[in-house]
């Protein structure tokens, strides 16, 4: 008895000991310290952001920035990496019922921001800023791969300056409702994009046939806009689209025969009533083997049909 007794209070101190190893592991690589530069400019960023429900609590001038909520930093060198300042929809359905929140962010988007030199990943969505239009210093913030400013409350047109993130791979503006005007032919220098969502705006004009430059596309959303004149035949350029929305803006003449060489194609949405394709067309576009899903809306398929 006293023998087992023994080898269990053994493996139990051994195993104490073990623990305290892995502790002290885990201690070394979790206490990477934040730059103090980088925690004043998250500072005076909170400042000028309204937090109704407090959730930047943990945001204090005491504590690692490394360790506070919706901050990520680079696991060895401390530098902010990512901010994930996103909101959840402002209402839950609870009982049947609605509930609203009033947990959004808004305010001001404060420059201090440009002080976060190693920021890649930047999600402001499901905010409201009160149709403030996008900064203009958000175009000098170059290292951004990943910028998600979508059903956030911008309005107004896009500063030109915006068009010079060369390294974005991620661009959400959808669901703005608010922002106008046209968009330029720099959106052509953009070309590490893979995701590009402009939907649910108010954007207008004809669309820049640079669009054909960005080649690694594979997702793209203009729907529920204005944009007016032919869809530009340049996107039968981007090999890589799977998922292509066109619906639901004012594009006229007919669907440009390109489409019907985007042979990574799930998912089509075409669906403008000024819009017509050929049966021709149409063909080219049903043989896609990778097709799931095509919508043709209220597309004019009169002249289509006096072919059949
Ligand atoms: C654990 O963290 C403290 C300070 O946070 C540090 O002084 C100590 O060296 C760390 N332990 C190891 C093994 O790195
Ligand atoms: C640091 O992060 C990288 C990826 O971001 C990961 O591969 C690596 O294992 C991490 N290192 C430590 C010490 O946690
Ligand atoms: C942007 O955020 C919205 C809402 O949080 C999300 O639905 C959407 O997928 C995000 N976009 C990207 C490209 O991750
Ligand atoms: C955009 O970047 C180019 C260089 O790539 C630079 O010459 C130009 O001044 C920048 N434009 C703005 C508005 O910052
Ligand atoms: C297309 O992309 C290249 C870089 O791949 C760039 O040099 C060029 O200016 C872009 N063209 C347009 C029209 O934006
Ligand atoms: C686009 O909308 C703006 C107002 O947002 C207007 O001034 C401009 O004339 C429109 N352009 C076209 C081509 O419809
Ligand atoms: C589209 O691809 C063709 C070759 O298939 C090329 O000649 C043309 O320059 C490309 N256009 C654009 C805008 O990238
Ligand atoms: C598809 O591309 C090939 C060459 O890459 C070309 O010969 C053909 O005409 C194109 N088809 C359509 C429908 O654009
Ligand atoms: C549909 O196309 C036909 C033939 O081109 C044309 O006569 C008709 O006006 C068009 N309908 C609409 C609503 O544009």
């Amino acid at each position: 008895m006293d023998g087992s007794c023994n080898i269990v209070l053994f493996i139990f101190v051994w195993l104490l000991t073990l623990s305290n190893v892995d502790l002290c592991i885990c201690n070394a690589s979790s206490e990477v310290q934040c730059i103090p530069i980088e925690q004043d400019a998250l500072l005076k960023m909170k400042r000028h952001l309204s937090d109704p429900s407090n959730r930047l609590a943990s945001w204090s001038p005491h504590e690692n920035c490394c360790n506070w909520a919706l901050v990520v930093c680079h696991n060895i060198t401390g530098h902010v990496l990512e901010l994930h300042l996103t909101s959840p929809p402002p209402f839950e359905f609870i009982n049947g019922e609605t509930i609203y929140e009033t947990s959004v962010f808004g305010g001001e988007v404060h420059p201090s921001l440009l002080d976060l030199k190693h920021l890649n990943y930047l999600d402001l969505s499901g905010n409201y800023f009160g149709d403030m239009q996008i900064p203009n210093f958000l175009g000098l913030m170059s290292s951004l791969t990943y910028l998600n400013l979508s059903d956030a409350g911008f309005g107004g047109s896009i500063p030109i300056q915006f068009w010079n993130l060369s390294n974005l791979i991620y661009l959400d503006l959808g669901r703005n409702y608010n922002l106008e005007g046209s968009i330029p032919h720099q959106i052509g220098k953009l070309t590490n994009l893979q995701y590009l969502d402009l939907g649910d705006n108010d954007f207008n004009g004809s669309f820049p046939h640079q669009i054909g430059n960005l080649s690694n596309l594979h997702y793209l959303d203009l729907r529920g806009n204005e944009f007016s004149g032919s869809i530009p035949h340049q996107i039968g350029n981007l090999s890589n689209l799977h998922y292509l929305d066109l619906r639901g803006n004012e594009f006229s003449g007919s669907i440009p025969h390109q489409i019907g060489n985007l042979s990574n194609l799930i998912n089509l949405h075409l669906g403008n009533r000024l819009l017509s394709i050929s049966v021709e067309n149409l063909r080219s576009i049903l043989t896609l083997s990778s097709l799931q899903y095509l919508e043709l809306g209220y597309v004019n398929l009169s002249n289509t049909f006096d072919w059949l």
